[in-house]
């Protein structure tokens, strides 16, 4: 089945994902939004679309089967639900909901929609490299700790430095350097480890209240979890994951690369793969399955709800613990 795509938010990750689609053989996009007509025509020149609407509702109506969203985070909620209600199925970019009271809403309404599938785009974890990484770990007879860092200088943090507020580092399009990055990392240790039990955050706020860097603690039963990670430096430590007297060692957990196991007797075994020239073919395959195998991927497409769910309510709880409140959250 070739699915009839629409896409909101016209950046480079939009383009993307759009080639990811196309490169899947499952999806066609037929349908652009964007809020002005001029840009959603830039954008369609690339893909022959030149299907662009500015208004939401007549966008929904086009006749697509599905929406991919990468707007700024705070406007997710309001670009779902709408969709959900049209019965379109909806694959939104992480993070997908600005706290726990808008995924309860969006759930309420998935009750009620119930062949509407929804996913949150947290392409790392669908990639080849990532499931050696679970592979590995649970070959490994006992956990220790460890320690994931995503630090990385935004490509707007010059903006920010000139005295402007981009979108992607304030709390008013709910963002900042836990939900646009710290996410990544936090998504592979709950899928990884679970919910943790408790966590904590340490956070260094920016001069417009939103985080530009921190370091959270998720504990769990027998060991803990430290993840670094900031928008405004460029950090060159690996990840790691600490056995008995054995580790393993990931270089980018973003981009799922460089994965060396050291046994025990320190010997190091590369075990990740080349990765897609398009990181996001992954996840376009899958969302597609789980949208045509409803019967057969129930199960694993609940499992990715929870963990999406799981998600949000940790960042919400780090943030509480932090003091970082977004508008959203009134
Ligand atoms: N998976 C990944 O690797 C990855 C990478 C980057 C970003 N992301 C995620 O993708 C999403 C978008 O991130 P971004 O950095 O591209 O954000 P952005 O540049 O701030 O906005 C993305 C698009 O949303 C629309 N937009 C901008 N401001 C808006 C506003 N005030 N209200 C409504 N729409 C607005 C614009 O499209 P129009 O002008 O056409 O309306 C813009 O191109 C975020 O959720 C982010 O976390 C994911």
């Amino acid at each position: 089945m070739t699915y009839k795509l629409g896409i909101i938010g016209t950046n480079w990750i939009t383009k993307q994902f759009v080639e990811a689609a196309n490169e899947s053989g499952q999806y066609e996009l037929t349908a652009i939004y964007s809020r002005r007509e001029s840009t959603g025509q830039k954008f369609g020149q690339d893909f022959n679309v030149d299907a662009v609407y500015t208004d939401l509702e007549t966008f929904y109506n086009s006749g697509i089967d599905v929406v991919y969203i990468a707007s700024p985070n705070s406007v997710h909620f309001e670009q779902v639900k709408t969709a959900i209600v049209h019965d379109i199925h909806v694959i939104v970019e992480k993070s997908a909901f600005s706290n726990p009271n808008e995924y309860a809403q969006i759930m309420q309404l998935l009750a009620e929609h119930k062949n509407v599938r929804l996913f949150e785009a947290a392409r790392h974890i669908q990639q080849p490299n990532f499931k050696i990484i679970e592979e590995q770990v649970a070959k490994m007879p006992k956990i220790s700790g460890a320690t994931f860092v995503y630090e990385k200088y935004s490509s707007r943090f010059d903006e920010y430095l000139a005295g402007n507020e981009p979108n992607v580092l304030s709390r008013q399009f709910s963002a900042g350097a836990l939900t646009d990055l710290g996410i990544y990392p936090i998504y592979a240790i709950i899928k990884l480890f679970g919910k943790p039990q408790a966590s904590h955050y340490f956070a260094t706020p920016l001069r417009n209240g939103a985080d530009g860097r921190g370091i959270a603690i998720l504990r769990y039963q027998d060991f803990d979890v430290t993840v670094e990670f900031g928008k405004g430096s460029n950090s060159h430590l690996n990840s790691e994951i600490l056995g008995l007297r054995d580790t393993l060692v990931i270089g980018d957990i973003a981009e799922v690369l460089d994965i060396t196991y050291y046994d025990a007797d320190k010997v190091a075994h590369e075990l990740s793969q080349a990765p897609a020239t398009n990181p996001m073919i992954s996840e376009a395959e899958l969302f597609a399955d789980m949208m045509t195998n409803k019967t057969e991927t129930k199960t694993a497409y609940e499992t990715l709800l929870t963990l999406s769910q799981t998600v949000n309510q940790v960042l919400f709880d780090l943030r509480q613990d932090a003091g970082i409140v977004f508008p959203a959250d009134k």
